[in-house]
């Protein structure tokens, strides 16, 4: 926290922290891996370079070198003795006025680990989750910017989540403004359709999630196709198969939107295959992903400037 390392009991801000009332923080979401190498984290260059980026989409100058954030997130999680677990850099403005405008209050840096399973339950990886499509439509990027990982954007995705688990949904899926699918409340979709793959890009309001990066990457090594466009709900009602991905859901599949089976209204073959090389990827096996994982052990760590 700020530079120091912390006990999670004390890990403590005040009340009038800016970021606390308006939302005005940033933050990546990231996963360590077991491997043979010891607890590895998963494209951490990748995560502190969008971490940075969504800092400057809000105007906000990290503190810290990308070095010395990759340090911190490697340390906490070496100090927490953790083989696996998530990883949560957070930078908010703290106390010194409650003006809209943040001006004078002060860049906090904190990043917290913890242990965390299957975001979507124990079964979601095997047996696919069920969506409803959101009566809230995501944001515009001229609402907010898409691209970047800013803290307020989330009441979007906590309005869609909570709406859908009140219906009885694992997840809300949100479309954007031209009524074309964006992603779900914290991930990206994929479509498998006649033994090719399908996603959307920024043009659909999402945010370029870096375990889409690694599937469309994994997808195109295995020798299927990968084609970037627009995706509909008839897309998705018609796919052969669907599935999330996300940092925290990893390679999740989609059985059903709003009572309509999707495919066979299990997991697909595709969707398992992604997931088997994604995990293979992830855990070191493979190694023509070994550039993906960053060893905690290792030191220092070298993300580039
Ligand atoms: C809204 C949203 N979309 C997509 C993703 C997937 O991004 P990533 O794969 O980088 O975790 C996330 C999770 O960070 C998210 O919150």
């Amino acid at each position: 926290m700020n530079g120091e390392m912390v006990s999670w009991s004390g890990a403590t801000i005040h009340v009038s922290a800016h970021t606390l009332h308006y939302g005005s923080g940033v933050f990546e979401g990231l996963r360590c891996y077991e491997t043979r190498a010891g607890a590895s984290v998963f494209r951490l260059s990748e995560h502190i370079d969008r971490l940075f980026a969504s800092a400057e989409a809000y105007g906000m100058k990290i503190p810290y070198s990308k070095n010395e954030l990759a340090d911190a997130i490697c340390e906490t999680v070496r100090q927490n003795g953790f083989t696996s677990c998530y990883v949560r850099p957070l930078c908010f403005y703290g106390s010194a006025g409650l003006a809209v405008h943040p001006r004078n209050c002060p860049i906090e840096v904190v990043v917290l680990a913890w242990p965390w399973g299957a975001y979507l339950g124990e079964d979601s990886l095997e047996r696919g989750v069920r969506v409803t499509v959101s009566s809230y439509a995501k944001f515009h990027s001229r609402m907010l910017p898409t691209t970047a990982k800013g803290c307020g954007g989330y009441l979007n995705s906590m309005l869609a989540v909570r709406e859908a688990g009140s219906s009885g949904y694992d997840e809300a899926l949100l479309l954007d403004e031209a009524g074309n699918i964006a992603e779900g409340s914290g991930e990206n979709l994929f479509l498998v359709r006649d033994g090719r793959l399908l996603t959307n890009d920024e043009r659909s309001s999402i945010l370029l999630g870096i375990t889409r990066d690694s599937v469309i990457t994994l997808a195109r090594d295995l020798g299927y196709e990968v084609e970037i466009g627009n995706l509909t709900l008839e897309d998705l009602v018609s796919a052969d198969e669907a599935f999330f991905t996300g940092t925290a859901v990893e390679v999740t599949p989609i059985r059903e939107l709003d009572g309509k089976r999707i495919g066979q209204g299990k997991r697909g073959p595709v969707t398992e295959r992604i997931q088997r090389a994604f995990l293979s990827a992830v855990s070191g096996q493979d190694k023509r992903y070994s550039a993906w994982l960053e060893p905690v052990a290792r030191q220092p760590v070298a993300v580039g400037m």
